[in-house]
């Protein structure tokens, strides 16, 4: 596996792999790699002929008083984990090649509607710090093919619905959330949680069962549920930002039609906030 950190040497090595025709497919990380990106990796390959992984911990999605100064960064540890999962190039740039003006006076990406609610609402900003890094990355490499996991969810659509806008030539592929073996969405924020809280942890991802469980027994008073979520996470101990049951295609708040919902929920323990989401397809409307 290689390793390159300037745009300019990274463009020369793609374009040589597509001159032999070969199928380029991008995974964009902030690194700090668990498994849940190393599968994204191992779907990259099935998608491309060619994977390069980006580790970039991006200052403009991060919002004042955030974690950006403590975010993990492990690079040495991430560049071995690559090279054992087969991926081909690993893209590391530093932040001035990624930024070369000050954050305020770079042209950046908004996606309306999707980017200000939910987790958009709770961090202003940072949708369009992940847009526009996510539009730069492609204009780097220039893939064919890009994966992003399900377990951001609101990030996925964000990204699916700038590239139809954008008109970007890039084909979006979404993973379904890796989790540990009691449940909990894995993520680079759970080594920020003591031994106690890790215990406590696994109770987002069950109140979200426990949801899911009440839609597909045909229960539809959405808000009186999200109500019951929000208590039952501060029953166990966590600080819940939102529970949100949405239309899965939107985010929008659904009506008695919609068949494909998404329960959501981000929550403080500690000092991590957790997000996680399940999907859930309800029947059509109940008699
Ligand atoms: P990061 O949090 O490092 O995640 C990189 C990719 O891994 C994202 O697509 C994320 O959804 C996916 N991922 C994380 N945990 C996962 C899990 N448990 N199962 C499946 N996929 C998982 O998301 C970002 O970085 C950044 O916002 C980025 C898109 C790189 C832009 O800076």
């Amino acid at each position: 596996m290689e390793r390159i950190d300037t745009v300019e040497a990274l463009r020369g090595r793609v374009a040589a792999w597509r001159g032999e025709g070969a199928r380029v497919a991008l995974v964009p990380t902030m690194g700090n790699l668990h498994e849940g990106h190393l599968r994204l990796v191992d779907r990259a390959r099935e998608a491309g002929d060619l994977v390069v992984v980006s580790i970039f911990v991006n200052p403009m999605q991060f919002g004042p008083g955030e974690d950006l100064a403590a975010y993990p960064r492990t690079l040495q540890r991430d560049s071995e984990l690559l090279e054992a999962r087969g991926a081909h190039l690993l893209f590391a740039p530093a932040a001035g090649e990624v930024y070369p003006r000050p954050l305020e006076a770079m042209t950046r990406v908004e996606v309306p509607g999707l980017s200000d609610i939910l987790c958009g609402a709770s961090r202003p900003g940072h949708f369009v710090g992940v847009a526009t890094v996510v539009a730069k990355l492609f204009n780097m490499v220039q893939p064919d093919v890009a994966i992003f996991g399900e377990k951001d969810f609101q990030q996925l659509l964000v990204i699916r619905r700038m590239v139809e806008d954008l008109d970007m030539p890039v084909e979006i592929v979404g993973v379904e959330t890796v989790r540990e073996p009691d449940g909990l969405a894995m993520s680079s924020r759970n080594g920020y949680l003591s031994a106690e809280e890790r215990r406590v942890a696994p109770a987002l991802y069950r109140t979200l069962r426990a949801l899911g469980d009440r839609l597909r027994a045909g229960d539809r008073a959405y808000a009186t549920l999200e109500a019951e979520g929000r208590s039952r996470l501060e029953a166990e101990g966590l600080r819940p930002d939102y529970v949100a049951i949405r239309r899965a295609d939107d985010l929008a708040e659904p009506d008695g039609e919609t068949p494909a919902l998404v329960v959501l929920a981000a929550a403080w323990l500690g000092r991590a906030r957790l997000i996680d989401n399940l999907r859930i397809d309800v029947e059509a409307k109940p008699a």
